[in-house]
């Protein structure tokens, strides 16, 4: 009987076509095209979402590549990051209703606590993400959007907002006070910098780019460093730090950095592990001496993988609560995700880029 009921309505509602865009081909974005489906009848716990915006992470990238640890599916809808509003809803939803402002959440499955392998399945990796005009999600994939930003700038959380929270938080929380070093100037990184400042800590940003210095100190950063001049940038950090060094890194340089970010540590620090790969040099790191340096200092490594749906909750009650505001980089259309997808591969943006459907 639902089905009719949903199917009349998005039949008057001239609701029915998806338009996703697959992943038919790795290796490239000309690899990624535009199809037509029709759009299925949401099952009793399903909504149907028309997506605003979306977003392109690094890991999209990867998966593109299949350099992604997570074997992603063959004709996948791409993109974790989406956003849209609630069309119609299957008979026993019962948290959203039609015109909820959603996210998906990158791991489908993972609600609170620890993440396992049982719930490990990601949006637009093994699970169809949010490239494509309707969507259908189980309601328990989805949280409400911060009622403070646009499509466009709620886009960037599921990802890059999320991973950045959970870096700073997590279960050794940054204080207000504490340094907390962090790396680029990409989606993640500039999330950083943002809820590092709201927590009330000192922030020494890295970018290897002159031309994002004020950029990275407007949001916030109280001291910028190119770590591509100064390779041996561990120096000027503990310079900075009056000899101590930072608190805590937001490690989303992986092979690249760590090794300077070990020496950047201060003793009893986190590095959270945001990244094991390298993008610029991938250089080969001396495990020997850092180990020795990590054992002595008592440096705890922790990794972090985005979050769970309750921390996506929590991070979005911060959002509005300070009115923090994503930065946007670029935003393409939904004719433009090849180009989209090219800009962000070449690594030159500050925060994210957005293709918007709205
Ligand atoms: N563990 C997790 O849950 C998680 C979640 C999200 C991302 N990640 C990882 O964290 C890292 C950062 O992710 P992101 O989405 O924030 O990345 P992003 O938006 O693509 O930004 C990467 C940043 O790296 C710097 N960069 C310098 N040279 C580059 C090059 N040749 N190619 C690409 N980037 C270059 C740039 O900053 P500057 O110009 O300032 O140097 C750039 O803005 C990635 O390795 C990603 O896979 C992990």
């Amino acid at each position: 009987m639902f089905a009719d009921v949903a199917g009349v309505g998005l039949h008057q509602q001239n609701i029915t076509i998806m338009k996703p865009y697959i992943l038919e081909k790795f290796g490239s974005a000309d690899g990624i095209i535009l199809t037509e489906s029709p759009v299925p009848n949401p099952g009793p716990n399903q909504v149907l979402v028309k997506i605003k915006a979306v977003s392109i992470a690094r890991r999209d990238i990867y998966i593109l590549n299949q350099v992604y640890p997570l074997p992603p599916r063959q004709g996948i809808i791409p993109l974790s990051e989406g956003v849209g509003e609630v069309v119609t809803t299957g008979a026993s939803v019962v948290r959203f209703k039609t015109g909820d402002r959603v996210a998906g959440n990158y791991f489908a499955n993972w609600r609170d606590g620890q993440i396992d392998m049982d719930i490990a399945d990601q949006l637009g990796c093994t699970l169809d993400g949010m490239l494509a005009e309707y969507v259908v999600l189980n309601e328990e994939w989805l949280v409400k959007i911060p009622a403070n930003l646009t499509w466009e700038e709620a886009a960037t959380l599921p990802c890059a907002a999320l991973t950045a929270w959970s870096a700073l938080t997590g279960p050794r929380p940054v204080l207000a006070g504490d340094t907390v070093l962090t790396i680029g100037s990409g989606g993640v990184a500039v999330f950083a910098v943002q809820f590092a400042k709201m927590i009330g800590a000192r922030v020494i940003a890295l970018t290897s780019k002159n031309s994002k210095f004020n950029a990275l100190r407007a949001l916030g950063a109280d001291e910028v460093i190119n770590y591509i001049d100064d390779p041996d940038w561990h120096t000027r950090v503990k310079e900075l730090t009056g000899g101590r060094g930072v608190s805590r890194v937001i490690e989303t340089g992986g092979i690249d950095t760590f090794e300077q970010s070990v020496k950047a540590a201060a003793f009893g620090a986190e590095i959270t592990l945001v990244s094991s790969a390298g993008v610029v040099n991938n250089s080969q790191v001396m495990l020997k001496s850092m180990l020795g340096t990590v054992f002595v200092k008592l440096i705890n490594i922790r990794p972090v993988f985005v979050g769970s749906r309750r921390s996506f909750e929590a991070m979005n009650r911060a959002i509005e609560a300070w009115n923090i505001k994503p930065v946007i980089d670029k935003i393409y259309t939904f004719k433009q995700v090849k180009e989209a997808y090219k800009y962000v591969a070449a690594g030159t943006q500050l925060g994210k880029v957005i293709i918007t459907l709205n």
